[in-house]
């Protein structure tokens, strides 16, 4: 790969033009761009300078290597709006006093609980399912992210207890996450992002309320309230804190595991040899091994299904898009020098789809992941970033997606009823447009 230039010589696109298709058609104006102008090109967004880096090293690059010269970008503005101080959008010394406090809730060692925890809710989700019967899958898939990630992580029964509240925040996250796309400069219509706001914030903080008085718990929530409690000078002794936090998991933890499930049916349901392979793997599976150490056996076993998900995000990354900002200090990126303040844009979907990392990169080939191991994407995979700021949900979330294909898959296969016409659409994150719908069948 040929060195980049210096700022001063990458090229500017035509900003009018590129504005535009980057907020009506992004995907297709990011590949225009990159064959276009190359791994490096310029584009003036509103007063922002921006660069779009689109060489296959840039984001290790940014992230990791040189990831002291850069914070978190203007391209979050608007999701600060939702989200307020959480963790994806914190700034960095925020970050560095909050995520230790977190860490421990995603490390491996819980995860065998998570794992032991979001079984049987999985098992009684689909065993709702009846042959024959058409249902919103992708609608079926954000319920069941969202339960298991309100089960596992703040004790909350959305299944029962609350199944308004798991409604309400699907409902309003969705208008929420419509109104904020990035490259535009503000929120698309700012009044029912204001209402969806307003519904999402009561409904946290409702939650929050019932989790205080139900008392100690064993999960983070309630870890999260003692930490505030024994300490006053902890950040999340302050009630916003608190709520940034628990509203950022909720809506990270749930919205991209379900989009990266609903884009994996998706490619089941088109590729049938794939489809045969996975239901073979998984009905191999004996029943004494789903009891007990089933934690185990998604972390070492059930490779050919590791290759599919692995192959699904690839092709269809549920977080498509990340930026960054330069800090105070000019930095060069592989040959591109970068001025303070100019923001950076790097890109899944044009790593995922590029042909000298990945052959024929449009088709669907699970076995070009080798031998997946553990939790951990193949590299050079980055569905869930790099560095300091990578997902912290990256294992929790592959074992939660690993152990829905397992249990679902045992028991029944969709068959799409709208599969041909649905698009990617890339938004707050991807996601099939319209929502995928299936009849069920029991195997
Ligand atoms: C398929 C599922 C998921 C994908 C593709 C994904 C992707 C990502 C990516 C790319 C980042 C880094 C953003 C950046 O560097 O700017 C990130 C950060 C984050 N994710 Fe995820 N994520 C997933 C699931 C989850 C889950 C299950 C949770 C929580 C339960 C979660 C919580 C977070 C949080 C809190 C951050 C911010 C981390 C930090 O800055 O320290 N994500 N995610």
């Amino acid at each position: 790969m040929e060195p980049l230039a210096p700022l001063r010589d990458v090229p500017l696109a035509d900003t009018h033009q590129v504005c535009a298709g980057l907020r009506t058609r992004p995907l297709e104006t990011l590949c225009y761009l990159r064959d276009t102008f190359g791994d490096a090109v310029r584009l003036a967004v509103g007063a922002q300078s921006w660069v779009l880096l689109s060489h296959p090293e840039a984001m290790k690059e940014v992230l990791l290597r040189q990831r002291e010269s850069f914070i978190k970008p203007p391209l979050l503005a608007l999701a600060r709006e939702l989200m307020g101080d959480g963790l994806v959008t914190a700034e960095d010394r925020v970050h560095r006093d909050i995520r230790p406090l977190l860490n421990q809730a995603f490390q491996r060692t819980a995860l065998s609980a998570h794992v032991a925890r979001m079984q049987p809710m999985i098992s009684e989700a689909v065993g709702t399912l009846r042959d024959g019967e058409e249902i919103d899958l992708s609608l079926f898939l954000r319920r069941l992210t969202l339960s298991v990630i309100g089960a596992i992580l703040f004790g909350i029964d959305f299944e029962r207890a609350f199944v308004d509240e798991r409604d309400a925040l699907l409902h309003h996250a969705a208008i929420a996450t419509m109104c904020l796309r990035p490259f535009q400069p503000q929120i698309e219509d700012l009044s029912a992002f204001r209402q969806a706001k307003q519904c999402l914030d009561q409904t946290v903080d409702a939650l929050i309320e019932h989790g205080r008085s139900a008392g100690c718990g064993d999960n983070l929530l309630a870890q999260m309230v003692m930490l505030g409690v024994e300490d006053s000078a902890c950040p999340l002794a302050r009630p916003k804190q608190l709520h940034d936090e628990v509203i950022t998991l909720l809506l990270a933890g749930h919205e991209t595991t379900a989009h990266a499930l609903e884009w994996t049916w998706w490619w089941l349901s088109r590729e049938a040899d794939v489809r045969t392979a996975f239901h073979q793997e998984i009905d191999q599976i004996r029943a004494g091994d789903l009891e007990g150490a089933f934690c185990d056996l998604l972390e070492q076993g059930v490779t050919y299904t590791k290759r599919v998900l692995w192959e699904s995000m690839r092709l269809r990354p549920p977080v498509w898009i990340m930026g960054r900002q330069v800090g105070l200090k000019p930095v060069s990126v592989l040959g591109v020098t970068l001025e303070p303040g100019t923001a950076v844009a790097l890109s899944q979907w044009l790593n995922n789809h590029d042909g000298q990392t990945y052959p024929g990169p449009d088709r669907f080939d699970p076995n070009r992941f080798r031998d997946p191991q553990g939790f951990t994407p193949p590299p050079p995979l980055l569905p869930f970033g790099t560095g300091p700021r990578r997902c912290i949900g990256d294992r929790l979330s592959t074992a939660e997606s690993l152990a829905i294909l397992v249990l679902t898959g045992r028991l029944c296969a969709f068959d799409l009823l709208n599969g041909d016409e649905v698009a990617a659409d890339a938004g707050f994150t991807l996601k099939p447009l319209p929502n995928l719908y299936a009849r069920v069948r029991l195997r």
